[in-house]
């Protein structure tokens, strides 16, 4: 037997026992009479005590050899601690060693490994398997699995049924490029791994299948950003004669149940925007409603006062900034440069303080006088000691700036609580947007995506006017899952790849499959996924999904641990036929 406890469950009430641990040397206090040694597990960590008096002289000179994370395997009693350590959940005991056993040694890791690490990213990533040791990286990997489990009981209760579905498949289009696999038995030819299992889910529920789910990997070669992986995990789930209410209100439920499950927290009905609204309150579809600062069309009160900036430009847009009036000039400074940096874009920022003393200072004080600066603040609820920020420009640009301004004020403020839960619903995407390049439509979710019936018409007048039945929900300012109800009947969804700008042929060596399949009394039907890695990042109180991904790739999409992307040797390049000069 190797142990008769592990290094997180002993406690006061274990005094006198005599136990035996095994677990990783985490850290050695050597005070000459005494050593100390904190020995961690999965479970946590429990300090060892070699004392010079009361261990046998030899066990205290072997003790000596030890390093940082050996492998050791510790019988000893359970003693009460003399300065307890409330920050551990053994912190009450210690053992007073007896004997000891080296089960194996180990190179000096190349990072500290504890709850804070002096290790970079590169190394923690060239050594993942030692960054999992730590407590931090440790916890994220099973707040994931417990996450996955209450969704699994969840869909299970609720009749979901898991099904596989294949990962050498043909091209899935979810907006992004495909990662492809060379066929060595059909030469010349490649699979593409999915995107998403889009189409297969469709056509599970053209098998009769009523309600499916899987927790799946997708593969996706994008642009790598905080929250996006090549490969990630979607929890994907379709249903059969549903509407969009019934789709909304399920996965609903799910995200409640999580968040009472995982955080205790109670929420009563998620708020709903239409796409519309979002950008016109939020200037993004992906509003972070744990703050306010609200975007303001201020043009009704600045137009027409003579101040060119304001009267040339087609939008004068503001955010009322709680608390902002104490806001130093250097600041202001900082956040109109903010703002001009190219990734932002702005032409400048226009600022009005209005104090708590009621006084107005702007930088439009030579244009507008404190009467006509207060009567914005009235107008728009703005109190004494908020800061009104505006930017100028045309409506498009002016909003996605503004957007970017709101969040960046939130990092700042700190409003942006990791331990408060803000969902909600977006409705109503558009259905398509146009493609000038390329004269023809893109699909604003995928090309499978249903218009709203009362709508079909403008397909062959106005398409771009049309609004999708497809839905995103959000939590905290990102997007956690998107769906849709789905197109069922083949003549449409023909007609749909057409305006995408499918020819014929093409549709139908591309989704030949589908709209085959669609003609064979394909049920009315509709579903979601889920993003897992956000999901539980978000959980957890990061917007960074890496360290929730046990093995995740870096910036460049590379896993540097076991190098990968690599070359592949010549033999293996003729046996699938390929050449690289
Ligand atoms: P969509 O493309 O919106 O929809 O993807 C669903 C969710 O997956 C997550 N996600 C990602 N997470 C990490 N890294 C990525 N690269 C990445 N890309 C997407 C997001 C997103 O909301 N087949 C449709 C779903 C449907 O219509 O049912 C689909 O894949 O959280």
């Amino acid at each position: 037997m190797y142990r008769t406890h592990n290094c997180g469950s002993l406690n006061i009430k274990n005094q006198g026992e005599q136990v035996t641990l095994c677990g990783w040397v985490q850290k050695i206090r050597n005070k000459g009479f005494m050593i100390w040694i904190d020995l961690r597990d999965q479970y946590g960590i429990t300090q060892i005590v070699f004392d010079k008096e009361r261990t046998s002289l030899k066990l205290f000179e072997k003790v000596r050899e030890i390093n940082r994370e050996y492998v050791l395997k510790i019988k000893g009693t359970v003693i009460k601690r003399i300065s307890k350590n409330s920050e551990i959940k053994t912190g009450d005991i210690e053992i007073l060693a007896e004997e000891f056993e080296v089960l194996n040694i180990s190179q000096t890791p190349p990072f500290t490994l504890e709850e804070k690490t002096d290790g970079g990213e590169e190394l923690r990533m060239k050594y993942r398997y030692l960054d999992i040791r730590r407590s931090p990286i440790k916890k994220n990997l099973l707040l994931r699995s417990k996450v996955t489990q209450i969704i699994r009981e969840f869909l299970s209760e609720n009749g979901f049924i898991d099904i596989e579905t294949p990962y050498l498949i043909k091209s899935t289009p979810e907006g992004a490029r495909d990662f492809i696999v060379p066929s060595r038995v059909n030469s010349g030819k490649f699979y593409a791994l999915p995107q998403s299992p889009q189409t297969f889910k469709q056509l599970l529920m053209i098998g009769g299948i009523d309600k499916y789910y899987q927790i799946v990997k997708c593969f996706r070669d994008e642009d790598l950003r905080a929250d996006r992986q090549p490969e990630f995990t979607q929890i994907d789930c379709e249903m059969s004669f549903v509407t969009q209410e019934n789709v909304i209100n399920q996965f609903e439920k799910l995200l409640k149940t999580l968040l009472f499950k995982i955080k205790g927290i109670r929420i009563e009905k998620f708020p709903r925007l239409t796409y519309k609204e979002s950008i016109e309150k939020y200037g993004n579809d992906k509003p972070d409603l744990r703050f306010g600062m609200e975007l303001n069309n201020l043009n009704y009160l600045l137009k027409g006062n003579g101040f060119k900036i304001f009267d040339s430009n087609k939008i004068n847009l503001g955010i009322f900034v709680p608390q902002g009036s104490s806001f130093t000039r250097k600041e202001i400074d900082n956040l109109t440069s903010w703002v001009k940096a190219p990734q932002i874009g702005a032409n400048g920022l226009i600022w009005i303080k209005f104090n708590l003393d009621g006084s107005i200072k702007s930088s439009i004080d030579k244009f507008f006088n404190s009467t006509q600066l207060i009567k914005i603040f009235k107008k728009h609820n703005g109190k004494k000691g908020d800061l009104l920020l505006i930017i100028s420009g045309d409506e498009h640009s002016s909003r996605i700036q503004m957007s970017s301004l709101r969040m960046e004020l939130a990092s700042r403020l700190k409003l942006r609580d990791p331990n408060k839960f803000a969902p909600l619903w977006i409705t109503d995407f558009p259905l398509l947007e146009e493609d000038k390049e390329n004269k023809c439509f893109n699909s604003v979710h995928h090309p499978f995506t249903s218009p709203k019936s009362e709508q079909i018409n403008l397909l062959d007048s106005d398409p771009t006017k049309i609004t999708a039945n497809a839905y995103d929900l959000i939590l905290n300012g990102n997007e956690i899952g998107g769906g849709s109800i789905r197109i069922h009947d083949s003549d449409l969804q023909e007609k749909i790849l057409k305006l995408l700008g499918f020819s014929k042929k093409e549709a139908i060596s591309q989704f030949g499959f589908l709209i085959e399949a669609l003609k064979y009394g394909a049920p009315p039907h509709g579903g979601i996924a889920l993003g897992l890695d956000r999901l539980v990042a978000i959980l957890g109180g990061q917007e960074i999904i890496r360290d929730f991904i046990a093995f995740p790739k870096n910036n460049s999409g590379k896993d540097i641990m076991i190098d990968s992307p690599s070359e592949i040797d010549k033999e293996q390049l003729n046996d699938l036929n390929i050449s690289i000069d």
